[in-house]
Formats: structure tokens, sequence, C-alpha cells
């Protein structure tokens, strides 16, 4: 067990966390109290506090007022719930930007990032880290040794609003940063190939960070590339530096911070951050704009990396929502029963903690009407109860707290230098999406009814039998060799187009794509064919493709050919590709390298051929297959209900299921757990 899991009284085997934010500042004192009588009938165990209480705990730059936090906190050790106690850096209060306004951001433009929001702060202002570290001192020395923190909560979603600063601060630690990349000039002008368009640089102090240029025109992509990796190591030694200083203080309170892996926020490597932290935490919000069914996986998906990051232990769910977020386009709520499925979504991904934001729903601010687990309308709403529900599942389902993710055979690699790099401007499409890619490949394993594990690229593949690496763009020596090793140790590898075709620092990997993967899949592409906007072209096994598309060549006798190009479809090119592989397989002794040339329709279909190709088989009955996922976690198995209809249980054979949860029949948007 690892030593940061709280244990329950008695039993001493860890529990179940249940909680939100809470800001009992927004509120006045009388209600506290019945907040904690509610927070304990709902089966309230933990809550994060003081995340944006920084304007209150230092109201003035020598004032501190701390009286009031006293109060909560010996309030709910009281009650028996536990504090994550924020360091409350998250957003500078007023007097700081008004006596330092050297501390404000500065976007690609030039323009000021303005405070009135939150997180206006850069996140390399030497001046801004002193305040902030002043505080956190000030909060560890204060609370270190107070009976309900459970752990320490650096800042707030570092990155939120805040990752691309150009503000002066962040051009001198850029040229640090990339000095120590680099070392000196010459290499730095060698990786960034600035003879191109006039760029080369004759002293440091020339470099700037990729502010906006001219319409038309875009920035050097090795420079945008390396700000995006930059830009992430600044906000992670933000949090390093808050750590530390934690550690040294209260050496014994786990310290952590919310990510946020989830759909597009894609400027933070968390695969780099998530050793820094004792415990991993990912906030989480449903994107309904993206469909029902799509919304759904893609928490899955993102539930499933942030349990790999992780490594496999325990992870905090730290933020999601009890019904609608306030910041789409239209915000609609829950449907029944949805609540209980995505907190149970983390829960089987190995959450061990199941946090929302926030715990009473603010009467003022920009997040009135963002659901909370306590609603505008009261503990007497469908929300409240449904909250209470959930809290006594959870207390039922105490036996899987501390349980690890049983890894599958296969996994998904994710990269997010591939993700920056491969959505950069002018690449053959500006439609291609990097996350949907991935997401397609989830989506299809889902569908065949067997798990994938989404991994951060460099990890271990050794375990995996079947590896896919969708749009995997960077590939420099390092990964090349540990695919290819992969191959070599009998793995089954599965690239996607656009996969190999830069190395680390961007540049086009000659001879032909994909540069690095060309020997391993045994094929060569002269030319992209991108195909326009909402065209297709077919295959002769009858899917279709979109997007994007290749005249491959073959260039190793062994390779077989599993589809190709029919010559037919919608885009003005596709006859171009009649008869052209697009589909192919190169065994590698026990192992094999398949490379998937367009964007799939459906993926389904291809991967079962691979997934037999490979010996894995689906761990579900055929009709569940595609209807519900399985997940496993210790001795447990979750079955999640991912379609809108009702799913018989009875192909699983007479199920015993825990702590009340269906044994018969799913209902829509239903979950159950079963040992073993
Ligand atoms: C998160 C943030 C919370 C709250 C929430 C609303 O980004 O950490 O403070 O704003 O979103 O969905």
């Amino acid at each position: 067990m690892s030593r940061w899991l709280r244990p329950t009284a008695g039993s001493g085997h860890p529990r179940l966390e249940f909680g939100a934010d809470y800001n009992p500042e927004q509120w006045p004192r009388e209600v506290w109290a019945r907040d904690v009588e509610l927070m304990r009938s709902a089966g309230v165990t933990i809550v994060t506090v003081g995340v944006f209480s920084w304007a209150r705990l230092q109201p003035r730059p020598d004032t501190w007022d701390f009286g009031w936090l006293d109060e909560v906190m010996d309030l709910l050790h009281a009650g028996g719930i536990a504090v994550d106690l924020a360091t409350a850096t998250a957003s500078a209060p007023p007097w700081l930007h008004h006596r330092h306004p050297e501390i404000l951001a500065v976007d690609a433009g030039g323009r000021t990032v303005w405070p009135g929001g939150r997180q206006h702060h850069r996140p390399t202002s030497p001046v801004f880290r002193r305040y902030a570290m002043a505080l956190v001192e000030r909060m560890a020395r204060r609370y270190g040794d107070h009976p309900a923190l459970a752990a320490w909560h650096v800042s707030n979603e570092l990155g939120c609003h805040d990752v691309a600063d150009h503000s002066p601060d962040a051009e001198v630690a850029f040229r640090a940063w990339l000095q120590r990349r680099y070392g000196d000039l010459g290499a730095l002008n060698r990786a960034w190939g600035t003879s191109f368009w006039s760029q080369h640089y004759g002293d440091w102090a020339e470099i700037m960070t990729p502010r906006a240029v001219g319409p038309g025109a875009v920035p050097n992509p090795t420079q945008a590339l390396d700000f995006d990796r930059f830009s992430s190591d600044a906000l992670r030694d933000h949090l390093c530096a808050e750590r530390d200083l934690l550690h040294t203080l209260t050496p014994d309170v786990p310290v952590t911070t919310n990510f946020m892996v989830m759909a597009e926020t894609k400027g933070m490597d968390y695969a780099s951050w998530a050793p820094e932290v004792d415990i991993v935490a990912n906030d989480h919000y449903v994107f309904p704009g993206l469909g029902a069914a799509t919304a759904r996986d893609e928490l899955s998906f993102s539930s499933n990396l942030t349990g790999n990051l992780a490594g496999g232990d325990p992870w905090w769910q730290m933020e999601h929502s009890t019904s609608a977020v306030n910041w789409q386009p239209v915000n609609p709520r829950k449907r029944p029963g949805e609540l209980a499925r995505d907190s149970l979504t983390h829960l089987a991904h190995g959450a061990d903690a199941i946090c929302y934001f926030q715990w009473r729903q603010s009467a003022a601010g920009a997040e009135k009407f963002h659901s909370a687990m306590l609603p505008h309308a009261g503990p007497d709403s469908a929300v409240f109860r449904d909250v209470t529900a959930l809290g006594a599942t959870l207390a039922d389902l105490a036996p899987v707290a501390g349980a690890r993710r049983v890894p599958a055979r296969a996994a998904i690699l994710w990269d997010w230098p591939s993700w920056w790099a491969v959505e950069q401007p002018f690449t053959p499409s500006s439609e291609l999406r990097y996350r949907d890619e991935a997401l397609g490949w989830y989506r299809a394993f889902l569908d065949a009814g067997v798990r994938a594990d989404v991994v951060p690229a460099g990890a271990d593949l050794s375990g995996y039998e079947l590896v896919v690496a969708p749009v995997l763009h960077v590939v420099g020596p390092e990964r090349a060799a540990e695919l290819a090793a992969f191959v070599d140790g009998g793995g089954h590898l599965v690239a996607t187009y656009s996969s190999g075709t830069v190395d680390d620092d961007a540049h086009a990997l000659l001879g032909g794509y994909p540069g690095a993967l060309r020997e391993l899949l045994g094929i060569r592409v002269e030319e992209f064919a991108p195909l326009a906007t909402g065209s297709t072209v077919t295959l002769d096994d009858g899917s279709t493709g979109d997007l994007w598309s290749e005249p491959v060549q073959l260039t190793d006798g062994a390779v077989e050919v599993l589809a190709r190009y029919t010559g037919d479809g919608t885009d003005p090119g596709a006859a171009d590709l009649a008869g052209l592989p697009a589909v192919t397989r190169r065994p590698a002794g026990a192992g094999s390298a398949s490379y998937v040339s367009t964007r799939l329709d459906d993926r389904a279909p291809l991967l079962r051929r691979l997934l037999a190709g490979a010996g894995i088989h689906p761990e579900l009955p055929g009709e569940l297959c595609g209807r519900v996922e399985l997940v496993r976690r210790g001795g447990f198995r979750f079955v999640i209900n991912r379609t809108e209809a009702p799913v018989s249980l009875a192909p699983l054979g007479g199920i015993a299921s825990l702590a009340g949860l269906p044994a018969a029949t799913l209902p829509p948007r239903g979950v159950t757990v079963l040992r073993g």
C-alpha cells in the first residue's frame, strides 16, 4: 500500500475518498457548520480548501488573516472530514499586481494579460515566485501539523490560462532553457534550421519567444516546438519549487496538483510532470459537444491515460462536475445515471478519490451557473440525492481502494511533442487532429471488446503484445530504437499516417516517409496525399478513409497488403491511388509492424484482424463486446454501459455485484462492479 493512502480507522484498509473543492470564503460563517453537516450526510471524506483564497489570507502585503481558515480546518476536522489544502497561489490578489504590474503575463501579440479573471501572472516571474513561496511557507508552518491535513494541493490547474507567456521574464527563462538544451548557438541554429527565412542568430539576446508574426507567415516550427516544451517545463518548475519547500517543511504530507488530462488541453507534458508529485491527480470535464457516446469514451480515455501516468498506482480524480458546466456554448445537465457512471469510470481506471468542482454552487462570481454537489436548489434536489447515493456506493466499494490497474495486453501510445508538432501551421492538412486519431483507436478497442492501456510514449512496452502508435509524428533515434526493439521482441506495432515523419528537432527525415519507421514497416512514401475537406477514398476491404491518404510503395518482399485503395471515393485524387496499398503488415520474427495510411471511418474491423493475428481475444462474451466497457482493477471487474439502452448481463453467466450495483441488467449509463 502506498504510504500516502489514508487508512480507515479500525480496519487499516485504505478508503475511497469522496469530496470536492470547498470555498467557504464565498459564504458567511453561519453556513459552514451546515456545510459540514451536509457533507457528512453525503458521505464526504475530503475537501480541497483555499484554492482561490490568497486575497483573503493575505489581504495586504503585510497583513495576514488565517483566523477564518483555522476555524474552517477545525470545523472540518471535528466533522471527520480531511483537507487537501491548497497552497492558495493559483491567483494573485489585486494588491500584488497593483504593486508589481511586472508579474502580469503577456500574450503572443505582446498584449498584457490583465487581471480580473484568474491566473494572470507569469509562471517565470521571480517576483511572483517570491510572494508565492512566502505564502506557501506560511501555510506549511501554520497547518503542517493540523490533524485535518491529508495532502497539499499546489496552486491549481497550472497552465489552465497561462501556459503561453511571452513576457520579458519568459524570454529570459526561455533563453536559459535553450542554453541548457543546446549549449551553444551553433547547435541551436542547426536545430532550428535558421538558414531558412534568414533567421540565423548571432547572439542569445536576439532570441525571442515565438510571438505573433505577420499575416500569412508562421513562426519557426522548431522554435515553436521548443517553446511548447519550455512552457510546460516552466510550469512544472513552479510545481517543483512549491513541492520542495513543502517537502522540507512537512515531509510526511503528500503533495499533489491537479492535471488536466482532458479533451483539447494540450500545453502540459504530464508524462514529465507525473514523477514530480506524490499522488497524481486529474481534473476532467465531459464535452457534450462531442456527442454522448464519444464524450463518454473520451472520459474513459483520459482516465485511462491518467492511470498510466500514475504508473498503475491509485490516483485522485480531483475535479469533475456533478451536472452542467458553465463554459461551453450550451451547458446541458447530466442525464440520469451519468453522475455515477462518470465517477465510477474514473474509479475503474484507478482513481481512489472521487472529487468534484465544487461543494456548494456559488451564488456570485463567474461560475454561478456551474453545477456542484450542493446545488442552488439545496439538499432537496435530484443532484444532491445522486451525490448522496454515490457517497454510499463508494463507502460500500471500499475494498477496491488501493487496488492497482490490471495492465492490458495492448496499448496506445500518447505523445505530447507529437501533438504539438503535428498541429502546427503549414502542414499537409490543417484538419489533422492528433487526439481524434488516438481516441478513434481507443474507441475501436472498446468496440472490439479488448482492453487497451493509453500509455505515454517512452513507457516500458515489454509487457504489451500489440501497440498502436497513432500519428506518432515525432520519432527521434531513441523512440525509433524502442519501437524496433518492441517488434524484435515479438511485439505487434501498428503505426498510422503522419507517424515517424520528423525527428526531435521537427526536421523532416529524408529518403521517403515515414522516415524513422520506413525500414521497420517495409514501406516508402514519396508524397502525402491529404484529402479535400469532407472527401473520401475507399479501400477494398469495404472501409472508407478521409482526411489523409498516401501512395504507399512496398520495399520489403515480406510485407503483406491488408487493404488496397480501390480508386473510388469522392476525393478528386482518389483514382490516382487505385490498386495501391493502403494498409500493410510486415511480419518480423514473432512480431509484426503494420501501417495504416488513411484515417479509417471505422477502425474496429481492421483492429480485430490485427488483434487476432497477435493472438489477443476479447475478455467479454461476444454479445457484450462494444456495448459495455470492461476495466480491471486489482481483483475487481468494472462493467460500464457504453450505450443509451439497457444491457443484459446474462452473458456473464450469473454475477454477484458489489455494493448493491446492478446484477442482471445494466440500465442506460449504468455501471456494475464484480469480484474476480
Ligand atoms: C477548473 C478549475 C475550477 C473551476 C472548474 C469549472 O478548470 O480548476 O476552479 O473553474 O474548472 O469547471
